[in-house]
């Protein structure tokens, strides 16, 4: 089945600026859908998605879960830890089996970058990506984006900064590939052991100080210290971290602007970000896990094919 955004979602590296708009677009009648008493629209009744993770999940996977039972879909999810994978199951024979129960989609988090496209290119159902390795994280680059445009409205021209262990992050790879088409200027900000050796190429700004790109931008989007792919000492100590990179109210208070703060989650408080900035009045941290429901309907009727008669549906329709 093939919709607006092709086969499968597996970065926004491959979409153009009009699907990444699509999405959004999409995505922001979904979110009354998750405001209704009832919170259900037989959009995708009769399809049946597999949710396959390899590696832990909270936010991502309930949202998934979340989005594929509010449009109506039948959802199995599979555990690696409790699936024939701990028995030595390659994931294409996994895949396999299921397609062989008639499946229509694979939404797939797994730790080696590249797993979801080698799935994608050997099973017929559709394939979404919900974090791979170092790659990318599509659906969280939509969310953060959708929150970015809800804040500041076009994007275009807009500052944001990417702040933290860019080096390790799949959210910030998908954020500065989605955020430069849609005509954000993008800046990293790090030590320098947590930026890749080519982060120039990434078309980025580059600030070594976190006062710096403070004062530069509108929005910091922290990243989580990936402390479980660090085998390597990174950083000195977490403390020394905080007391040069976190960001403290203290820092933002000495800014010439308010700033809004986001983090895809989860948080380390006190490491790459203080509690009262993390609950403060300019975090819009929940505001992304609420539209990253919105934004994985919005994915998942696009590749059912998005057709007008689900969208009128989706409109008007209950269960
Ligand atoms: N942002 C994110 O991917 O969180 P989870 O690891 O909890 O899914």
């Amino acid at each position: 089945m093939t919709g607006p955004l092709g086969k499968d979602l597996l970065g926004l590296a491959d979409l153009s600026a009009e699907q990444i708009r699509l999405i959004l677009d999409t995505a922001v009648p979904f979110k009354e859908i998750s405001e209704r008493q009832i919170k259900k629209v037989p959009t995708l009744r009769g399809m049946t998605i597999v949710n396959l993770f390899f590696e832990n999940s909270t936010r991502t996977r309930v949202s998934f879960e979340f989005a594929e039972k509010r449009l109506s879909a039948d959802t199995v999810n599979v555990a690696a830890s409790t699936s024939s994978v701990s028995k030595g199951e390659t994931l294409v024979d996994t895949a396999r089996n299921l397609e062989a129960m008639r499946i229509d989609m694979v939404v797939i988090r797994h730790p080696a970058s590249g797993a979801p496209r080698f799935l994608a290119e050997r099973i017929d159902s559709n394939v979404i990506n919900a974090g791979d390795g170092t790659h990318e994280h599509p659906t969280q680059g939509l969310l953060d984006l959708l929150t970015l445009r809800d804040h500041l409205g076009d994007l275009t021209g807009r500052r944001i900064c990417i702040v933290g262990d860019v080096l390790h992050s799949r959210v910030a790879r998908s954020n500065i590939y989605g955020l430069q088409k849609l005509g954000a200027e993008v800046a990293v900000c790090g030590p320098r052991s947590l930026l890749p050796n080519a982060v120039h190429e990434l078309g980025v700004q580059v600030f070594d100080r976190i006062e710096a790109a403070i004062e530069w931008a509108e929005a910091l989007n922290v990243l989580r210290l990936q402390l479980e792919r660090m085998q390597a000492g990174y950083i000195p100590s977490l403390r020394e971290y905080n007391r040069v990179f976190g960001v403290t109210s203290a820092r933002l208070e000495r800014a010439s602007r308010d700033l809004l703060i986001l983090h895809p989650g989860p948080m380390n408080r006190g490491v790459e970000i203080d509690s009262d900035v993390a609950d403060g009045p300019h975090s819009v941290i929940l505001h992304q896990v609420t539209n990253g429901v919105a934004v994985r309907m919005a994915v998942l009727y696009l590749l059912a094919g998005g057709r007008p008669d689900l969208a009128d549906a989706a409109k008007g329709g209950r269960s």
